[in-house]
């Protein structure tokens, strides 16, 4: 039997969309659950943003203070797509008032803060998913299946890369991403994460490292008015950016594999060059985003010369079958976001977390952290 389960989205710009998107677009994908998301309530501090959202999507109510929502007894689960300084205090008061949450990364400014969020959450019982959305992708799934099963044997280094130019126009706005007291991290918590959490999918801990980070662009113009999403803004007042717009760090997994991770926000002639290259002692594997139904494999027994192929993912990786019934038809972002949606319900259905959680967030924070140790001293650190 399937039955209602009431949702909120808090903050309303590019992410607030996004999961309100994938909400109504989830009983297409897998009409098997028996929750079924009801838009019941938007928040947005913008004027006006919230009842524009409502309008949109079918929110039954709009408002300014999310703390409305959690107030409100119709709601049991919650989007936090906010800036990032909002994710502690949003994130632990919702989980104190029994509402499940999924949660934007990199939950909060700091481990301490994503820490936070998931003690409240475990102390309340409620389920807590993080939008980790790279790992989702049905060829991450597939690289994970051929690393578990030796195919490319023990692994012994790794790239991950980041690269993207959403901030490498002068005129991008100076909005709470570039500030230390709204963003806490730059590239670290934004994209770096990103590289983290699926290094750490694919291939487990990282021990230690050594980074190195750099602010290539130090001032921006203050935005005149609300923003959403990577905003322009010229001619205005200039205040400075106060966070890294670059990162590049050596890995050292407890496997005993080293990698390395490089995540820029400024690359000009980047878009959205995410991915990575995996070697192992009898192959590789390869994923680039912008192709991401493909996967690059190179497995046998040849070791010199061996062929590296493309496989196309289909029906049997990851939740790939809840979209397309042949291999290589293509999927897109907002599909990794369906597929997140999935886990939060089902983790709420089942009672047992599926997907990324609010430890990964953790994890992943812990690691950004030693990062920022690391190249504020200029020595290797590790997660604490
Ligand atoms: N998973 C991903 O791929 C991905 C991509 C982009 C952003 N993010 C994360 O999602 C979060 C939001 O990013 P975005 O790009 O959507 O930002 P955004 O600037 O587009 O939107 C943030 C929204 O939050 C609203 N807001 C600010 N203060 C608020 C408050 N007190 N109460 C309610 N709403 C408030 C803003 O008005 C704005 O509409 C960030 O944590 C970011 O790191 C994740």
């Amino acid at each position: 039997m399937v039955s209602a389960l009431g949702v909120a989205v808090v903050g309303f710009g590019w992410m607030g969309r996004v999961h309100t998107q994938a909400y109504l677009r989830l009983p297409h994908h897998f009409p098997g659950l028996s929750l079924r998301p009801r838009l019941v309530a938007v928040a947005d501090e913008v004027p006006g943003r919230a009842e524009e959202a409502a309008a949109r999507y079918g929110f039954a109510t709009a408002a300014r203070d999310w703390r409305e929502i959690a107030a409100d007894p119709r709601v049991r689960a919650v989007s936090i797509a906010a800036p990032n300084h909002l994710h502690r205090e949003i994130g632990t008061a919702m989980a104190e008032a029994g509402k499940h949450i999924w949660i934007e990364k990199p939950v909060g400014l700091t481990a301490e803060d994503a820490r936070a969020v998931a003690e409240a959450a475990a102390g309340a019982g409620v389920q807590g998913t993080v939008g980790f959305n790279y790992r989702n992708a049905p060829a991450v799934a597939a690289a994970r299946e051929l690393i578990a099963t030796g195919e490319i044997g023990a692994v012994t280094h790794v790239r991950v890369r980041l690269f993207s130019d959403y901030a490498a126009h002068p005129e991008a706005a100076l909005t709470w991403r570039y500030e230390r007291e709204r963003g806490g991290s730059g590239v670290l918590g934004d994209l770096a994460s990103h590289g983290v959490d699926l290094a750490r999918f694919l291939l487990g801990e990282i021990e230690s490292l050594a980074a190195d980070t750099a602010r290539f662009v130090p001032e921006r113009a203050r935005p005149t008015g609300a923003t959403a999403g990577h905003a322009r803004a010229a001619g205005g007042e200039l205040g400075p950016v106060e966070n890294e717009d670059y990162v590049s760090c050596l890995l050292r997994f407890s496997s005993g594999a080293r990698g390395v991770l490089e995540a820029c926000r400024v690359s000009v002639g980047e878009q959205n060059n995410y991915g990575f290259e995996i070697h192992g002692t009898k192959g590789a594997v390869f994923w680039d985003f912008r192709r991401m139904g493909e996967l690059g494999v190179s497995r046998g027994t040849a070791y010199q010369d061996q062929s590296v192929t493309t496989v196309y993912v289909g029906p049997g990786h990851g939740e790939y079958a809840a979209f397309q019934p042949g291999s290589a038809n293509s999927m897109g972002y907002d599909d990794l976001k369906v597929i997140e949606a999935y886990h939060f319900l089902r983790s709420i259905e089942e009672g047992t977390a599926y997907g990324a959680t609010l430890e990964d967030a953790v994890r992943s924070a812990a690691v950004l952290d030693a990062m920022a140790r690391s190249a504020e001293r200029g020595t290797w650190a590790s997660p604490a």
